[in-house]
């Protein structure tokens, strides 16, 4: 039988990160700068490249494959393949997924939300930096604020669980984090901080509006009593419970709390480069696998091999103006 995915400090991965496409209909400022290079159309997988990658992972013990992007659902087959890969889902199983989620902006959820839901997904995460409509052009160069609520309010009708994702940052959403909780709770979602990471030139100088949240922390504590709790998702996400909302917070820190040892995870970009990390380079190609004359035995060493390169942890810092990334990639090619 297939072995199992463990990399040389013993963490066993069992959570695929599966970028459908890095093209995405907003321009966030922390992510990509307005003029955007993408990858070149003809090199992206097709749907039956990526459903093969998939059952080929999952053969090999990956239990929650999260469809990410850029926008995943600016790929015009995107459900196609969330239907081909939702017969996978069968939680407890064995060579089953637990779960099969994705990661969205929200700008075209409201056309999709009950075709995810019919194909099996139960739990999505929705990216929301704000609640106010200048804020969220300033923030994302587009006036998509409407259509998000729309998707979100489309979801929620659908029966999706939602988690929603709020990047930090000073200056801009800063005043506003406690509110966009508080609403994020009225509405029964779960919501998440995140701290910007430093992946990609953008144009602008992270450090600017970087908000480590041990900062935001202090200010939730004064306003709220939080309580941790042993919530997990097999994301790096930690957990706490806000007695006054009724709801969860998360708290993803990659910069002030380091999660890398429980890693249980690795990513595959649009074109099909496995990357280790998402903090390094290590990578290996498992579109030039699927086009070998032996795909499956191809695939299934350079799983081999990824487990082998993935590093212990990644580097990064935002520590003072004007230092560079810390990798030239971009967050939509590896999707986060
Ligand atoms: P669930 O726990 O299943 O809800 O998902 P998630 O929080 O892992 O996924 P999501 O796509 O919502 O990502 C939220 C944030 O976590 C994004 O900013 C990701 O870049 C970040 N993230 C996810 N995995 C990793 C990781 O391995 N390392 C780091 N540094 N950040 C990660
Ligand atoms: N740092 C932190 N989070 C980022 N995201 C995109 N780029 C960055 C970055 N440089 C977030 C998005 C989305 C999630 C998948 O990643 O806002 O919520
Ligand atoms: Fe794992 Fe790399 Fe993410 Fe750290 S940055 S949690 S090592 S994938």
């Amino acid at each position: 039988p297939p072995t199992p995915l463990v990399d040389q400090f013993q963490r066993r991965i069992t959570y695929l990160r599966l970028s459908v496409t890095d093209r995405c209909d907003l321009r966030c400022g922390y992510c990509m700068p307005e003029r955007m290079t993408f990858l070149p159309r003809k090199d992206v997988l097709s749907l039956e490249e990526m459903h093969d990658l998939a059952l080929g992972f999952i053969d090999r013990g990956i239990r929650k494959i999260r469809l990410t992007g850029g926008e995943p659902l600016v790929r015009r087959d995107m459900i196609e393949l969330v239907r081909a890969i939702g017969r996978k889902i069968a939680p407890g199983e064995e060579r089953a997924l637990d779960e099969l989620t994705l990661t969205t902006n929200g700008t075209h959820l409201a056309d999709h939300a009950e075709d995810l839901f019919a194909a099996g997904v139960r739990r999505i995460n929705v990216s929301l930096d704000t609640l106010d409509r200048d804020t969220f052009a300033r923030i994302t160069r587009r006036d998509s604020l409407p259509q998000v609520l729309e998707g979100l309010a489309a979801a929620k009708a659908a029966g999706l669980r939602v988690k929603l994702n709020t990047v930090a940052l000073k200056g801009i959403n800063e005043a506003e984090i406690a509110d966009i909780i508080a609403w994020a709770h009225g509405e029964g979602h779960d919501a998440t901080l995140i701290e910007v990471m430093p992946l990609g030139d953008v144009g602008e100088d992270r450090f600017d509006h970087y908000l480590p949240l041990t900062a935001v922390r202090d200010v939730l504590d004064r306003r709220w009593t939080l309580t941790a709790t042993g919530h997990r998702t097999g994301g790096p996400a930690r957990y706490w419970d806000i007695a006054e909302t009724g709801g969860r917070l998360g708290l993803i820190t990659p910069l002030t709390g380091n999660f890398c040892e429980g890693c249980n995870r690795i990513r595959v970009t649009a074109t099909g480069r496995l990357y280790a990390c998402l903090g390094g380079d290590e990578q290996v190609d498992l579109r030039a696998a699927l086009r070998s004359a032996d795909p499956e035995a191809e695939l299934q060493a350079a799983l081999d091999t990824a487990m082998r390169i993935k590093p212990e942890r990644h580097h990064f810092a935002i520590d003072r103006p004007g230092g560079a990334p810390a990798l030239s990639r971009h967050m939509s090619m590896t999707g986060g």
